[in-house]
């Protein structure tokens, strides 16, 4: 049975996008899934997806639910945010082990409604907001959405006696790590800089307790960067692909040399898929991958998947464009995955041919999977509810000083009036002053 996946959408007025209108697109895209497959655990039967219609939680839903189709009953519980979509499971609505249940991770009676009626036992927690630039203009919705959503899933999982929580959790919450420092340990200290991994750190500290005041069987999972697939065009590798798939320049922020850890989304469904089966009760798992890329850098290897020629300055500065920089962006995270190596799981596809598989599923669907994307392709688009517009920043030709100096990069970070906290729109927006 699928849920909502056929019908109209339940509860509250969700926006005016309608996500349950099916153009197909789906029926010519490859079935991307992770290539690991377990020994299926006898006390797992029926588990629940947070967040199963956003990026990577799409990948481990499909992923369970193909590799374990006699074993496992998947549950993707999302309440179809602006950056998700349904396309990213309808392959799976014939499936008899899959279910797609519209809610809200902040809202206690819809989910105990979903546990209750599919009598979960195993939670995977990806539901979250995502998006770090919009957590400077919005940091209540963030707040609201990873950290009580957080807490609303631990209280039910405890009431309902769940035997494995899984909570996704982001290397981000290290903070920044310099350049000649060590990778960071899961013992390592939490220092997290900007509002979405402050969330995220407070979302694990709340974890944390309920593992120690009430015995919830936990497990934290902190991973890199994860790219591929099925990632919503506000993240730096599909919104770049798709504006070089429109022939329009990208638009760097700041000075294009902060760098990230990148892992193909296959490579993070084998990880969960892992750490479901061999991972222990009670531990911290960094999920890490060897490809560090600055953004700059990131250009180029997309110009030339495009085959655009950008060897000269002029070529490059006719493709690659700058603006001001997030208020606050760490240079670099690096976390040693040891850990969950030990347990077998590695990294097998290389940044080189996941970007290449990437830049053509792009090409390919990008235009078409979340309807029409144009608005989110500018540099710090705005949210409002489930509709997303453009902003009207500055750009310029030239790489843009970092954390604070320039008139383009001074800035005033204001909430517009509504914070998303008890169902109310929310506004996330950054103005130039
Ligand atoms: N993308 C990355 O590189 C990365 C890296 C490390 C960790 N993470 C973590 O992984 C998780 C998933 O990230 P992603 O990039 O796939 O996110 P995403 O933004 O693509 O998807 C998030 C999903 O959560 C849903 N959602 C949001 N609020 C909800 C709510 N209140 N109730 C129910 N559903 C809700 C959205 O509709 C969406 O489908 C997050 O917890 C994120 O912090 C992401």
């Amino acid at each position: 049975m699928n849920g909502h996946a056929n019908g109209a959408p339940n509860g509250a007025d969700r926006g005016r996008k309608n996500f349950f209108e099916d153009f197909g697109v789906w029926k010519d895209a490859p079935i991307l899934t992770g290539t690991t497959k377990f020994e299926p655990l006898p006390d797992v039967k029926n588990i629940m997806i947070t967040g199963g219609a956003g990026f990577i939680a799409c990948w481990l839903v499909r992923h369970l639910t193909l590799t374990y189709p006699h074993a496992y009953n998947i549950v993707s519980f999302d309440k179809l945010d602006y950056c998700s979509s349904l396309n990213n499971t309808r392959m799976l609505n014939d499936k008899r082990n899959f279910t797609f249940h519209q809610g809200d991770i902040t809202n206690p009676a819809e989910v105990a409604a979903c546990i209750e009626r599919h009598n979960i036992d195993t939670i995977f927690h990806f539901a979250a907001q995502s998006h770090v630039d919009l957590s400077f203009g919005n940091s209540y919705g963030f707040t609201h959405t990873n950290v009580y959503g957080t807490h609303v899933l631990l209280e039910t999982a405890k009431k309902f006696h769940i035997k494995r929580f899984i909570h996704i959790s982001t290397d981000e919450v290290y903070g920044e790590v310099k350049d000649d420092d060590d990778d960071l340990l899961e013992t390592s200290i939490l220092a997290p800089t900007n509002p979405y991994a402050a969330s995220k750190a407070a979302a694990e500290m709340l974890v944390h307790s309920y593992q120690k005041s009430f015995k919830l069987p936990v497990i934290i999972v902190r991973s890199n960067n994860v790219y591929g697939p099925h990632q919503y065009p506000e993240k730096i590798i599909p919104k770049f692909s798709c504006l070089l798939n429109r022939k329009q320049p990208v638009v760097l922020h700041g000075d294009g040399s902060p760098t990230r850890r990148y892992l193909y989304a296959g490579d993070a469904a084998d990880a969960f898929d892992t750490i479901l089966h061999k991972g222990q009760l009670g531990q911290v798992y960094n999920v890490g991958s060897y490809d560090e890329v600055s953004n700059l850098t990131l250009c180029s290897k997309l110009l030339a998947e495009f085959g655009i020629p950008h060897e000269t300055p002029e070529e490059f500065r006719k493709w690659v464009k700058y603006t001001h920089d997030r208020p606050f962006n760490d240079h670099r995270y690096a976390v040693d995955g040891t850990k969950l190596r030990q347990l077998g799981w590695d990294q097998k596809t290389s940044f080189a041919d996941g970007l290449k598989m990437t830049v053509e599923w792009y090409r390919r669907f990008g235009e078409q999977w979340w309807g029409d994307i144009s608005h989110v392709l500018s540099p710090f688009p705005i949210v409002q509810g489930v509709e997303v517009h453009s902003d009207k920043e500055p750009i310029s030709d030239h790489p843009q000083p970092i954390e604070g100096q320039s008139s383009l990069k001074k800035r005033k970070l204001e909430t517009n009036g509504t914070n998303g906290v008890n169902g109310h729109a929310t506004t996330y927006t950054a103005i130039p002053v």
